[in-house]
């Protein structure tokens, strides 16, 4: 899955949330800490492919009165989303399931967000479609993903935050920028994308020092 378009297996899990995750971790703080300001109290709010939920958990440690659900296609990330969640005492409930086939009721979330899941969906439009079907009406929907086009200086700065000893940071550029930022989209593609999404209005910008793109698209 780190690699191709299934979903992660236990292995991968493993390795994404051991030596991959704590450098996305950083940017997920600074998200939470943004989202955390901007919504209202009581919002209910969905994290598409959240992994090990690390960025759902963060935000329910900084505002404990928001419904926070997650969702990721592996049962594995599923589970240590839950056990997470329970090691930082915080109410967060977590559900396995697909990004094309939202297990959850229309206009439901005051926010829908997906952090670096949509490249590995087999129908960026069709998930996307189905992340905004579940925004209640001037909600909001923000997908943020690698950008393809993202400078290998600032892939470097990531990946060598990447929990791996020193000799291994090199193989870990080669391998970011081969097998994720490559098969990854660019901005160009995700303006696209935003463009024909059924929204009142989108922005589009690069995010994170480059190395990704936001979409904030409102219903
Ligand atoms: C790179 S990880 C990102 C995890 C987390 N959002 C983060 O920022 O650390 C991508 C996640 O997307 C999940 N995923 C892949 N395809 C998916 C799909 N069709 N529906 C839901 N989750 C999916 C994977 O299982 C994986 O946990």
């Amino acid at each position: 899955m780190l690699w191709n378009n299934q979903a992660y297996r236990p292995l991968e899990t493993l390795i994404y949330d051991n030596i991959i995750a704590p450098a996305v971790e950083e940017i997920s703080d600074k998200t939470a800490e943004k989202l955390a300001a901007s919504l209202a109290p009581g919002a209910k709010v969905l994290d598409v492919g959240c992994g090990g939920g690390q960025l759902a958990v963060q935000l329910a440690k900084l505002r404990a009165d928001l419904i926070i659900n997650g969702l990721d296609l592996s049962p594995q990330q599923v589970k240590r989303a839950r056990k997470r969640a329970v090691l930082a005492g915080v109410r967060a409930e977590f559900f396995q399931g697909s990004a094309l086939d939202l297990p959850f009721k229309s206009e439901t979330y005051d926010l829908v967000y997906s952090i670096a899941s949509i490249k590995h969906w087999p129908d960026y439009m069709a998930g996307l479609r189905e992340c905004l079907r579940l925004v209640k009406p001037g909600g909001l929907l923000i997908v943020v993903e690698v950008d393809k086009d993202c400078p290998k200086e600032t892939a470097a700065a990531f990946t060598s935050r990447w929990r791996l000893p020193g000799f291994m940071k090199s193989l870990a550029l080669i391998f970011f920028r081969v097998f994720v930022a490559r098969r990854s989209i660019t901005l160009k593609v995700a303006r696209q994308l935003a463009a024909a999404l059924p929204a009142k209005k989108y922005d589009t910008a690069l995010y994170a020092e480059d190395l990704c793109w936001i979409v904030a698209a409102e219903k």
